[in-house]
């Protein structure tokens, strides 16, 4: 083993969600569900399962229901209680004794980049890892996991990716120069949303990083870059001049649930998951299928 083991994890939960109004005009876009669970609750059950310890979430402005929904209820609680749903009243409960979360606001919407050099303080002098809510991945084995163990091996600063439609790399970091044979890649460089024409690859960056401590100092001097923002991608780049990056493509199915088709995708697929719901959710979409003119 390489690496020193990974305890914290920060989950940037700043953005405005502006993709996705009105319904994000007065809730966090991390609390939408997916079928009954918040995305956010998806990502820290993630870091969770991975052997996270403790959680930093970057909020924003209009992000208090995120806490909320970490913390006790003491009112819900009670009254599950009362009525004897013990099993309602433990999801409840788990829900807020999952794990050590804490929380920073980022005071300006200045970019990816920015909101994790807010974690500065949080983080110290350690690896950590980085779990972005638009992003959720469906694995045996948890993303960040299987990251962290490609860190372990290898130390260095660790990314994950696949290669994605060539007509979405605007959208993504990407891995621009890399030696390769296999799920692990050197990085060379790296670039934030290229269009499609002067892209250099189609392995996009997926939202899950092991990151070195190192990145804040580069963080610090990062200008901004696409969209005007400080972007953590940037910032990647230059470390990757200096120090070891890595491209690990990840297995399992990832849902870019910050898009609106993204999210529809994932709400099927999860439902189809729970063993509660599919028989009678896969009933009715057969039963669309023949009947409704859409879909014919
Ligand atoms: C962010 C990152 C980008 C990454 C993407 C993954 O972009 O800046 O490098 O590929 O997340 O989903 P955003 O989707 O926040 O614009």
């Amino acid at each position: 083993m390489s690496g020193k083991r990974i305890k914290k994890a920060v989950i940037p939960a700043a953005g405005m969600g502006t993709r996705f109004l009105p319904a994000t005009k007065a809730q966090p876009k991390e609390m939408l569900p997916i079928v009954d669970k918040p995305t956010i609750q998806y990502v820290v059950e993630e870091a969770v399962a991975a052997g996270i310890e403790d959680i930093l979430i970057i909020t924003g402005r209009n992000k208090r229901a995120i806490e909320d929904h970490f913390d006790h209820c003491v009112e819900i609680e009670a009254t599950l209680q009362a009525r004897g749903k013990e099993e309602e009243l433990k999801m409840v409960r788990d829900i807020s004794a999952m794990v050590d979360i804490h929380y920073v606001r980022q005071k300006e919407p200045l970019g990816l980049g920015h909101a994790v050099y807010c974690a500065r303080k949080f983080v110290g002098s350690e690896p950590f890892a980085v779990l972005l809510g638009d992003d959720i991945i469906n694995s045996d084995v948890p993303c960040i996991r299987q990251l962290i163990d490609v860190y372990e091996e290898r130390g260095g600063t660790v990314l994950g990716v696949q290669h994605v439609d060539w007509n979405d790399v605007h959208k993504y970091g990407i891995v621009s120069s890399y030696s390769t044979n296999g799920p692990i890649c050197r990085v060379g460089s790296l670039v934030e949303k290229p269009l499609r024409e002067k892209a250099p690859s189609n392995l996009a960056v997926l939202g899950r990083y092991v990151i070195e401590p190192e990145i804040f100092a580069v963080l610090e001097q990062t200008q901004p870059g696409s969209g005007g923002e400080i972007q953590l991608t940037d910032a990647l780049n230059e470390l990757a001049q200096s120090r070891p990056v890595w491209a690990y493509t990840f297995t399992g199915k990832r849902y870019d649930v910050g898009d609106k088709l993204g999210f529809l995708e994932a709400t099927v697929e999860y439902a189809l998951r729970r063993d509660d719901l599919a028989r009678g959710f896969a009933d009715y979409l057969r039963r669309l299928v023949r009947e409704d003119p859409h879909l014919r």
